[in-house]
């Protein structure tokens, strides 16, 4: 995104800390620099994603990635009890739509390749932005009455189905805690200052539940090591994990296992920002204008899954599991378009470990009825 953010975003957020008595969490900060209307980073930024914007997803590398969950889809529908040998409906729900590129190549691939498959889709998009909504209409007009749209997933009637998102979770925002080893215990950042120039400031007190960590890890832990702690994702997969009825939910996502997060290489945490395709380190600075993101804790996702009834089906790298995908595609008669040379290229983009193939992972929990 070339355009200056203007600074009404910076001034809104200084009042808020002036409001708050002189700092407010970070996680406040990061949910209005990315979501405040109009003015937010992903309100701004229809262009944010892909080449000409700040940063690539699979999505945005090209229709592959949506041709191939597209491809899983149709193998892994049709087996679920309610739907095997039956015409019903069934829904494919999708969070973090963004523009609705993903909708849209998974509703082309099924109805250029499982036609009779894709009259049975219902299209839900779980949007809560007003302005989202209306990039995602244009983007799929064609499809018509399809798509329909939610603002919330608590909104959205039991899924026989799928529910899945690419890259949703990690633009979730999260609390920043420091160590503090002479007192052994955690502290939180919080945000102080502005609007010409934000700075950290440690609150007084957590906003959230105390990170719990093994003695032995929290005894060599040292002074000032930050991490993050996002219960918005873990709480959102929860909710999915309720509304499904029976079928799946799938991620994708630039993540962690939890030991991961206390490597000395992350003494100071994964928040990052992105902007023109370039990483900076200052998450505080222009707000509205840049990206922020932080690693999804996986081990968190899956419990919170697994405590809702859930079991995990798939756990590992994006490179892994498309490249199953890929062979699926390579068995005689599989309703898959040639493996054209942009196909390939592609696919080397989605699954090479210098791109995006190690960093993303790919989380498939199931909900099977008796
Ligand atoms: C990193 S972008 C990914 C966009 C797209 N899925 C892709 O792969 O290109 C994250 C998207 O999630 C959206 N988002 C964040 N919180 C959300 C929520 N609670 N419900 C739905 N979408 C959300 C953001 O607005 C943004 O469009």
């Amino acid at each position: 995104m070339n355009e200056l953010p203007g600074d009404a975003l910076a001034h809104r957020l200084a009042a808020d800390i002036r409001a708050a008595g002189g700092a407010i969490p970070f996680a406040r900060f990061m949910e209005r620099a990315l979501y405040e209307p109009q003015l937010g980073y992903y309100e701004r930024g229809r262009n944010a994603v892909g080449r000409g914007g700040d940063f690539y997803t699979s999505v945005s590398v090209g229709p592959l990635f949506g041709e191939l969950l597209a491809f899983h889809l149709a193998e892994r529908l049709p087996t679920l009890p309610e739907l095997a040998g039956t015409g019903r409906p069934f829904q494919v729900v999708e969070a973090g739509a963004h523009d609705g590129r993903l909708a849209r190549d998974i509703l082309a691939f099924l109805r250029q390749w499982q036609p009779a498959l894709a009259e049975r889709v219902e299209y839900r998009i779980i949007e809560p932005s007003a302005t989202r909504r209306d990039w995602q209409r244009e983007t799929l007009a064609e499809f018509g009455s399809q798509v329909r749209w939610l603002a919330a997933l608590e909104e959205m009637p039991p899924v026989t189905g799928i529910i899945l998102s690419n890259e949703l979770l990690d633009a979730f925002p999260v609390h920043r805690l420091g160590w503090d080893a002479a007192r052994q215990q955690w502290f939180e950042w919080g945000v102080a200052g502005g609007p010409e120039h934000f700075d950290w400031q440690r609150l007084p007190a957590l906003t959230v539940p105390v990170l719990q960590l093994p003695a032995e890890l929290l005894a060599v832990l040292p002074d000032g090591f930050s991490t993050e702690v996002g219960p918005a994702a873990a709480n959102w997969w929860n909710t999915a994990a309720s509304r499904l009825h029976s079928g799946w939910l799938l991620t994708a996502d630039y993540g962690l296992e939890a030991p991961e997060f206390f490597l000395p290489q992350r003494a100071h945490g994964t928040l990052r920002g992105y902007a023109d395709h370039r990483r900076t380190d200052d998450v505080l600075a222009n707000p509205g204008a840049q990206d922020l993101t932080a690693q999804v804790n996986f081990t968190d996702l899956q419990a919170s899954g697994t405590a809702a009834g859930l079991t995990t089906e798939f756990f590992g790298s994006q490179r892994r599991f498309l490249t199953d995908l890929f062979v699926a595609t390579q068995k005689p008669g599989a309703p898959f378009p040639a493996w054209t040379s942009p196909r390939v290229r592609q696919f080397q983009t989605l699954t090479h470990p210098e791109h995006l193939g190690r960093a993303f992972s790919v989380l498939v929990q199931s909900r099977r009825t008796p």
